[in-house]
């Protein structure tokens, strides 16, 4: 396969809920590198999305292939082996257990030694990986505070940097900036988009906020009613008639999260 097909080829993806659809006529190409933004009001089908590419929920109808392999079907931990991880719309780490202790939990997992994780914490490589995880996402000096103790922001870059350790090529991120604060959200996303581009992820995520659409995606993709209904550079989407009217003219209604 050569380097310019696609990591990730999406083709007719369906998803129905009994009489809701959820994903209709999904059809997308991404390619390495690239940060897109999955933008849509509320029930438009974004986190429907993302579940099916990391493998938490099937398809009604359709394929996913990642470079050139077919997904659907593969179980969760398959797809997240193959290279793909994700982060979710609420944060899943352990509240009462430290930075270091969550971290290293995740790196366990990762290098399948996820029984006995605290003890090896012991090993020099597994904390080189720690170290070296808590220097990217700036952590090292939240390392040893329980996670109920940090401020949003904090624990949700815990919580990227706990996908992160699997060292995936694509990154799914369902609304890494909910719950953050004005002024914490954009040091907070120059070093999750610093250290993902330093490590070449491909990333996708799902957000509400249009400056940080502005700011820092390469792509857009807006869905309405489980539909793409726009596929194009955030300057662009961001003035598309179509986008206005059905994303962020319904961001009204949001609701508080
Ligand atoms: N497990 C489920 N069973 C039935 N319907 C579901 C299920 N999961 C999602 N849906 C429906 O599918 C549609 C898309 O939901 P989804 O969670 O993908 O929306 P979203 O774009 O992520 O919205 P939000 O911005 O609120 O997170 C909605 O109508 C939702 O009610
Ligand atoms: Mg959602």
């Amino acid at each position: 396969m050569g380097n310019n097909a696609p990591i990730l080829e999406v083709r007719d993806l369906l998803k129905t809920f009994g009489a809701v659809v959820a994903a209709k006529d999904i059809n997308v190409d991404i390619s390495r590198g690239e940060v897109v933004g999955i933008i849509g009001a509320n029930g438009a089908g974004k986190t429907c999305f993302v579940n099916m590419v990391t493998g938490y929920l099937a398809p009604t109808e359709g394929s996913i292939k990642f470079e050139g392999k077919e997904l659907v079907g593969l179980e969760t931990r398959k797809i997240t082996h193959s290279g793909i991880s994700r982060s979710f719309q609420v944060s899943q780490v352990f509240h009462s257990m430290t930075v270091a202790e969550n971290l290293m939990i995740s790196i366990a997992i990762a290098n399948n030694t996820a029984f006995d994780a605290l003890r090896l914490m012991d090993t020099p490589e597994l904390r080189q990986q720690l170290d070296a995880v808590l220097a990217r996402y700036k952590l090292e000096a939240h390392r040893d505070s329980t996670v109920s103790a940090l401020a949003q922001g904090v624990r949700k870059l815990l919580d990227i940097a706990m996908a992160v350790v699997s060292r995936p090529r694509i990154l799914l991120l369902d609304e890494p900036t909910s719950g953050i604060s004005v002024e914490e959200k954009f040091d907070f996303m120059d070093i999750v988009m610093d250290a993902l581009k330093e490590d070449g992820v491909t990333v996708l995520f799902v957000e509400h906020d249009m400056e940080i659409v502005a700011r820092y995606v390469s792509r857009v993709l807006a869905f309405y009613q489980g539909e793409i209904i726009a596929d194009m550079p955030p300057k662009k989407a961001l003035s598309d008639k179509k986008v206005q009217e059905f994303v962020i003219g319904k961001e009204h209604h949001k609701r508080k999260k």
